[in-house]
């Protein structure tokens, strides 16, 4: 049975990969963070039968601990290790840089060391990011495309990419990065554009809320499913090869555009709920992102599969039944 340690379980891919894993019949490993509070919703479906032994483990640790990370890597000793975990907020990075780095940037240096003192290497994938190309120099975005970071966290994510690929030119180690685009779905984090956006519509058509305050309607993102994505990650290390792939719907829209799709479904004007307050502006933007996914397509297989349209329409309708639950204890005087 393959052995997989998965750092940034708790998270929206890491739920989704950690699905994936246990379904090829992988014994799955999670790092979580003590928090004062249970935090594992999105996994807690994974435990079923509590009579099975389970292949699901979570132990504690944080990327800001490189003794604990050691310790962990060689206790388990496993032949897959992907590397999810992150302060992954663009907007939070700028106000806490100093956290974001130590985590995205130190952090991933931190585990390939851990990585590198094992007898048998664990193949390793780093969750390297579209924010990367920031101030984009060209349109679409591949591989060969060079980075300009236009954030704390963009930088530390470019500083991992490349002690990424320094790992694999100077150490031999299987160690391959995805760069992936956005990419979204009813677990996605509440302070992300998208869900923000499926939360407010949803609650507003059952009279909740009134208004949305957000920030630059005019950024465009190449917008995924996670669903999709966590299969690309898999398949990153299964190629024969470690390398760097993109991975995008090869499509491009703008925040706006998402508004029209989610407040259309509920036959909603958005400018009527809609304001921008500056408080969600980013010190530098970035503007247009698109990527073309061509290489994953013809060396993994892999192609996006879920429409811009279906991916909006699948997270409204998500909300719509968290929003529905809320009207129902509102009625209730809860
Ligand atoms: P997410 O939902 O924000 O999850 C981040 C995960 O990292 C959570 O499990 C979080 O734990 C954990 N984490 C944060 N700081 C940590 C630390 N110091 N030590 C250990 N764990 C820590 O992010 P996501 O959307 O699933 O994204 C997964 C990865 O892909 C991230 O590295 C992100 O930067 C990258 N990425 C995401 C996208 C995207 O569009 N989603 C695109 C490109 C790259 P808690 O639950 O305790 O907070
Ligand atoms: N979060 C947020 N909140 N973004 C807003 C808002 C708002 O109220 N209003 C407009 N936006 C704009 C942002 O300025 C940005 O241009 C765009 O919507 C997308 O913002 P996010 O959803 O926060 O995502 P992101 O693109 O900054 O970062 C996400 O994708 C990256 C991949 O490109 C994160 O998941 C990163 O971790 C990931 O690497």
């Amino acid at each position: 049975m393959r052995k997989a340690l998965v750092t940034g379980i708790t998270g929206q891919d890491g739920s989704y990969l950690t699905e994936l894993l246990l379904k090829k019949g992988y014994e799955v490993w999670g790092i979580i963070r003590r928090s004062s509070s249970f935090h594992t919703g999105r996994i807690d479906h994974l435990y079923k039968d509590p009579h099975e032994k389970p292949r699901l483990r979570l132990i504690y640790g944080d990327l800001t601990d490189g003794g604990n990370l050691s310790s962990i890597v060689s206790e388990i000793q496993p032949d897959e290790i992907y590397n999810l975990a992150a302060q992954s907020h663009v907007k939070v990075s700028f106000q806490m840089p100093i956290y974001t780095v130590n985590t995205d940037a130190l952090g991933t240096l931190r585990l390939l060391e851990a990585l590198r003192s094992m007898k048998r290497p664990a193949k390793f994938y780093q969750a390297s990011s579209s924010e990367m190309y920031g101030k984009v120099v060209e349109i679409p975005q591949t591989e060969k495309t060079p980075f300009y970071p236009r954030s704390p966290y963009a930088a530390a994510k470019a500083y991992s990419f490349w002690q990424t690929v320094n790992y694999r030119e100077a150490y031999g180690i299987f160690a391959s990065n995805g760069i992936l685009f956005n990419h979204e779905s009813p677990r996605r984090g509440e302070t992300f554009v998208t869900r923000k956006i499926t939360r407010a519509a949803t609650r507003i058509k059952l009279g909740l809320q009134e208004k949305l305050f957000l920030g630059n309607l005019d950024a465009r993102r190449d917008w995924g499913y996670a669903g999709d994505y966590v299969e690309a990650i898999w398949l990153v290390l299964q190629h024969d090869k470690s390398d760097d792939f993109v991975i995008a719907t090869n499509e491009s829209h703008s925040v706006r555009e998402f508004l029209d799709e989610v407040f259309g479904y509920l036959e909603l004007d958005w400018k009527k709920y809609v304001e921008v307050d500056e408080k969600y502006f980013r010190p530098t933007e970035v503007d247009f992102l698109q990527g073309d996914a061509g290489k994953a397509e013809k060396l993994l297989g892999w192609k996006s599969k879920v429409t811009f349209k279906e991916l909006a329409r699948m997270m409204t309708d998500a909300d719509m039944k968290i929003a529905e639950n809320e009207k129902i204890l509102a009625d209730h005087g809860r």
